[in-house]
């Protein structure tokens, strides 16, 4: 492992939610009837965003954050999610249990190794036929070249970006990367956009790479 972990610690303010959009995220509202059985695994699960949702759906939910006030509020909120409070690089993903594996804006904030690691991780368990879906910073959000420019921040090879103050590392990623990292799945849904964040903060940009990708 190469790094801190992200503190979201400090980002979470009593538990009021951190994003203010608590419908269920319209990808996978849009293919959750290709699963195949009731198992998700959420890598990062936050305040439990989606999951809180998808367990209400009746979907059975396990969640992994380093976070433990992330935890306690998606607990608070939601009893029947299992949650798990560790770091997701040393998370071992059991093999063949889940019917979908997802990260939403987490594997960002890892350095590109440690997110190679997770994706073979996720790849070499899922169960045939399960989804994957992740959504990383592309290569076209503002804080690439943010940090480009910024003396707080590292730049090293492949677009990963190093901390100084806090030793963690950030990663930024272009579409045919993702498609090569999963090379074998079947391509669902990948997308490369560029949009106002309205969901927290002030109004910002990003560009988001999302892959949704099935097993064969
Ligand atoms: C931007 S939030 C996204 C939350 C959720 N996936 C969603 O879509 O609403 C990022 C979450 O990832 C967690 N996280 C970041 N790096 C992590 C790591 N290395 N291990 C476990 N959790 C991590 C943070 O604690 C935070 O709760």
């Amino acid at each position: 492992m190469i790094g801190n972990p992200v503190n979201y610690n400090k980002k979470y303010v009593g538990n009021s939610p951190l994003w203010s959009n608590s419908s269920l995220d319209n990808n996978l509202k849009r293919y959750l009837m290709l699963l195949n059985g009731k198992n998700i695994l959420d890598l990062g699960i936050g305040e439990g965003q989606n999951s809180i949702i998808l367990s209400q759906l009746g979907y059975k939910v396990t969640g992994v954050d380093y976070s433990k006030k992330a935890l306690d509020i998606c607990k608070k909120n939601c009893s029947n999610i299992e949650l798990v409070e560790k770091d997701i690089r040393d998370f071992d993903i059991p093999s063949n249990k889940y019917d979908l594996i997802m990260s939403r804006c987490v594997l960002h904030f890892l350095h590109k190794s440690d997110i190679y690691a997770i994706i073979k991780n996720i790849k070499n368990n899922i169960k045939a036929n399960g989804l994957v879906y992740i959504s990383v910073f592309s290569t076209n959000d503002p804080g690439l070249k943010f940090k480009h420019n910024s003396p707080d921040f590292d730049a090293l090879e492949n677009n990963v970006f190093h901390n100084i103050s806090d030793n963690t590392y950030s990663s930024y990623f272009s579409k045919d990367e993702i498609l090569d990292l999963f090379s074998g799945f079947n391509t669902v849904l990948i997308s490369d956009e560029y949009s106002i964040d309205l969901s927290h903060g002030t109004p910002h940009y990003h560009g988001i790479i999302k892959y949704i990708g099935e097993k064969i």
